[in-house]
């Protein structure tokens, strides 16, 4: 595919301008952007599994619905406000946004894989009726995603990635059935984080949700797993989990 990524970084750039940049909320979102974007072209690069200009694509437009979430809503969680991903695909495919992008020349088949992907990058599981094709962005993206926010784990103070002051981090246990999640290597739902602890293990989790060999590599390399993974507790029992999710996390 033919894309004019100027255009496209351009028009993105425009369209958060309408928002407040001053706001911490709505800098990380720019940057995950941009972030996610390159990540996608290097899967994508890597794995041959898709066209490398339309899975930029589906990074630069992935989470454009965040900005809208942030100022109607103050706050990125999707449970007590909206669904990030519905929102961004329904603002561009519903409500005229994406002719914003200029992207006339896009096919109705590369429109429909992006659309597809936009609406399940946050999703537990993706939509089992997808196809093939349409499978591959979703799961180049979802990595991608992931990656990055591995990266935003560290970045961010974790008293306020999971709101807790921080004698509550380092006094909390770790769950029995997120402890189990991690043994399964499967992701955690949302329902089974009960302590500040289960948070951080939910998050190092991701990495077993990871599709391609090249997503893990590139996480490894970035070393924000390996700096999660040295998470302070003053909980003996925690300590002795988390060094047993060092030594186990990267194995298959
Ligand atoms: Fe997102």
């Amino acid at each position: 595919m033919i894309l004019n990524r100027n255009a496209v970084t351009a028009a993105f750039e425009r369209y958060v301008s309408g928002y407040n940049a001053a706001d911490p909320k709505i800098k990380l979102k720019i940057d995950h952007t941009f972030r996610v974007a390159g990540l996608c072209e290097r899967i994508a690069k890597a794995t041959g599994a898709a066209d490398v200009e339309l899975a930029w694509l589906c990074g630069m437009l992935h989470d454009i619905g965040r900005f809208e979430q942030v100022r109607r809503y103050g706050t990125f969680v999707d449970a007590v406000s909206i669904d990030h991903a519905t929102l961004g695909a329904d603002l561009l495919f519903r409500e005229g946004l994406l002719d914003l992008f200029a992207l006339d020349d896009m096919t109705p088949e590369a429109l429909g894989i992006l659309e597809s992907a936009i609406r399940n990058h946050s999703m537990y599981r993706i939509d089992e009726g997808l196809n093939e094709r349409e499978k591959a962005y979703c799961h180049i993206l979802r990595d991608a995603d992931k990656i990055d926010i591995f990266r935003v784990n560290c970045d961010t103070p974790m008293e306020d990635i999971y709101n807790v002051t921080t004698e509550a981090l380092r006094a909390s246990p770790v769950s029995e059935t997120v402890k189990d999640c991690f043994r399964n290597r499967t992701a955690v739902l949302r329902s089974l984080k009960q302590h500040p602890a289960d948070y951080v293990v939910a998050h190092l989790c991701l990495v077993f949700e990871l599709m391609y060999p090249v997503s893990r590599e590139i996480a490894r390399k970035q070393g924000y797993v390996e700096r999660m993974l040295a998470f302070q507790s003053d909980n003996a029992d925690t300590k002795a989990w988390f060094s047993h999710m060092r030594e186990r996390i990267w194995e298959i």
